[in-house]
Parts: C-alpha cells; structure tokens; sequence
C-alpha cells in the first residue's frame, strides 16, 4: 500500500477556530443554551496546549460575532457573563503557560467591568511568548474592512497610494501572518463573517464534531491535514509559488 506523502513538513503559523455548535451540544444533551457556552469556554484550555506543544505560534479563536447581538439578551447577557467568568477562573493559568492575549474587534458596546477585565487581561500578558492567542470577539469581518477604509481615508493618503499591506495595517490583525488554515466545528461549511479579507488564500477543515466535542487529538488532526495540501495562490500545480500576491 502506498501512503500519500504530505506535500510539506511547514506547520501552520496561524491557525484560527470558528468554535461553532455550543447550542446544539446543550441541546443534545438536554441542557440550556448556556451551559453549552460554558462548556464550549472549557474546552479552550486544552486547544491552546496543543497548539503550544505543536509550536503554533499564533492561534485565533472566534468567540463572538458582530451578528450574535441579534440573539435574544438572555442568550446575549450569558455570553458575556460567561466570557468574564472564563477570565476570572482561567487568566492565571493563560497566562503562567506563556499566553499572549490579543482581542480582534471592539469594545464600544461592551459593559464597563467586561471590558477593563479585557483590557487589564491583554495587558497582563503583553510580553508573553509561548503562543499569540487572538480572540475575535464583537469581530465581524466586514466591520473590520470597513474600519480599515475609514482610518486610511481620514489619513489624506491617495487613491493610487493604498495597498493590500496597507489595508493589513489597519485591520485588527495588523502584524500577525493571514491565517493557514481555518477550522470550523458543528458541520456548516460558512465564514460567518470572519477574517474575510484575511482568508483569502486560507485552508479550510470543516469538522462534525460540535466544538466542545473537539479536542486536541482532532485538533492535532487538522493541523496535520494541512501537511497535504498544496497551496498555489493562482500558480500552477507542483510550482512554488509565493503567497498572495499583493500591488504594493
Ligand atoms: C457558537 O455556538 C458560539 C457562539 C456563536 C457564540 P452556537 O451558539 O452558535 O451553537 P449552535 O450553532 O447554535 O449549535
Ligand atoms: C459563528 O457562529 C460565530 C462564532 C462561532 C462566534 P454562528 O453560529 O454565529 O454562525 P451562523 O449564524 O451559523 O452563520
Ligand atoms: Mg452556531
């Protein structure tokens, strides 16, 4: 039997997880919504080990997006409730493992204590350098581009002066690499509105399992498929080509 060969030995360096099926985990089990959020936010822990212990450097996880305010406020209200429990009860042990933290979107419709613990947990771990852990939350790429275009017209810069690296500047994820490879649990096959510009040339692994059934064996699994793919952002087969190309 002949095995495939993986087309490169390159781990990904930024993986990013649209940590999607909370609600149907809870439900499956009969539980309320909630507890599948509080579930979902136990399962970080675990993923981000892996991801340290497999030299990832950067990891993005999407928590919240800017269309989940259109769920009902209870349901609302519980995430962000469960997103300050999850800093109280975890910070401490991110941050001991080399933890830097980094937010992707805003705080503007965030409550005041939400959004000091935040701010206070990013500067926490500023220096931190076992792994970049980026939260998208209140993140919506469309948002993201939009005030990307914003901040660079209110520059005074040219039509003919902007660039791709440029709009990568003023996007949230300035300085980190496009993601390689994004994941998403619970079987849709959708961005939802995340990194849209980022992703341009990303490699996808869509998993069944809903995310608070997905561990770091599967995680392992996803990062090891990306081994086989070859990417050839508009190249032809079997050349190497550089990553995308841009017109600055
Ligand atoms: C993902 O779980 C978490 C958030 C979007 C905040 P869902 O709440 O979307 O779970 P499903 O998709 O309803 O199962
Ligand atoms: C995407 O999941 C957002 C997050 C995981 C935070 P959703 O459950 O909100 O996505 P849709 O509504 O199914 O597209
Ligand atoms: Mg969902």
């Amino acid at each position: 039997m002949t095995m495939q060969q993986p087309i490169s030995t390159s781990m990904p360096s930024h993986v990013a997880i649209i940590m999607d099926g909370n609600g149907r985990w809870a439900q499956g089990r009969g539980l309320p919504r909630l507890a599948g959020h509080h579930a979902g936010t136990g399962n970080i822990k675990r993923i981000v080990r892996e991801a340290i212990a497999l030299g990832i450097p950067y990891l993005t996880l999407y928590a919240f997006s800017t269309e989940n305010w259109r769920r009902p406020s209870w349901e609302v209200r519980g995430l962000m409730r469960i997103m300050a429990e999850y800093l109280d009860r975890e910070l401490r042990d991110l941050h001991a493992e080399g933890v830097r933290l980094r937010l992707l979107g805003d705080l503007d419709n965030v409550d005041n204590a939400l959004r000091k613990k935040i701010l206070d947990a990013i500067t926490l771990t500023s220096n931190n350098t076992a792994i970049t852990l980026a939260v998208a939350f209140n993140y919506g790429g469309r948002a993201d581009i939009l005030r990307a275009v914003r901040e660079i017209i209110a520059t005074g810069v040219s039509p003919d002066e902007v660039t791709d690296e440029m709009i990568n500047r003023h996007l949230y994820t300035a300085g980190m690499p496009d993601p390689d490879l994004i994941v998403r649990t619970s079987g849709e096959q959708r961005l939802s509105n995340f990194l849209i510009w980022q992703a341009a040339y990303s490699e996808y692994f869509m998993t069944p399992l809903l995310w608070p059934d997905f561990g770091p064996d599967q995680f392992r699994e996803a990062v090891q498929s990306f081994a086989y793919r070859e990417r050839r952002y508009g190249g032809r087969p079997g050349e190497q080509t550089a990553s995308v190309a841009t017109n600055s």
